[in-house]
């Protein structure tokens, strides 16, 4: 994974000082890593049953959508408040400073489908849990969570673990 980890530009001090952002953007603009990350993603799922995918907006629709096609299986977003024009129910979340909300459409799944999730990036775990949460909700399995990196000291993945979740992601900076 280390050509992977290559493709991932590291923007220093970055929404704010002291931050390292790690921008998949790069990652998304080459072709072969980009192709290796969405093959890696789905590998572990090979031979799962998997009815859809779910992508947490932004970066998650990208990924989401190509593992999605690759999985040959439908797409569910999981968009932040007030952009989804039909029924919604929603989920709100702790961000450093605040609260955000996600949302999904009513029927986006169906009760019993078998959902994997996918970002680009788990730090704190909280977008995800308010996505396991409102798929559950729905009457969604969730069957695993995917993410190209992992910022392993924020502790997301034990958080979604104990939410009894498989977390997978391809890189971790430390
Ligand atoms: C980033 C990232 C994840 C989330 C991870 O999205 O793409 O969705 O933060 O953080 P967490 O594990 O601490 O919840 P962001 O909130 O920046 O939204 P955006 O993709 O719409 O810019
Ligand atoms: N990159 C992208 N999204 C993020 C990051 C990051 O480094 N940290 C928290 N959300």
């Amino acid at each position: 994974m280390d050509h992977l980890k290559a493709a991932i530009r590291t923007i220093p001090d970055y929404p704010k000082p002291g931050i390292q952002f790690r921008d998949v953007t790069t990652l998304l603009g080459d072709a072969g890593a980009f192709r290796a990350a969405v093959d890696a993603m789905v590998h572990p799922f090979a031979g799962k049953k998997i009815d859809c995918v779910a992508g947490i907006e932004a970066r998650g629709f990208i990924l989401g959508g190509a593992v999605a096609h690759q999985l040959s299986v439908g797409f569910v977003p999981v968009r932040k408040k007030g952009k989804l024009p039909y029924r919604t129910i929603g989920q709100s979340y702790e961000l450093e400073y605040g609260v955000d909300e996600v949302e999904i459409h009513v029927d986006a799944v169906r009760p019993g489908e078998r959902v994997l999730i996918v970002d680009d990036l788990i730090a704190t775990g909280g977008t995800a849990e308010a996505a396991i949460r409102l798929l559950r909700q729905a009457g969604a399995e969730i069957v695993g969570c995917s993410f190209v990196i992992d910022l392993p000291d924020l502790g997301g993945a034990r958080r979604l673990e104990a939410l009894d979740v498989a977390v997978t992601s391809l890189v971790s900076f430390e």
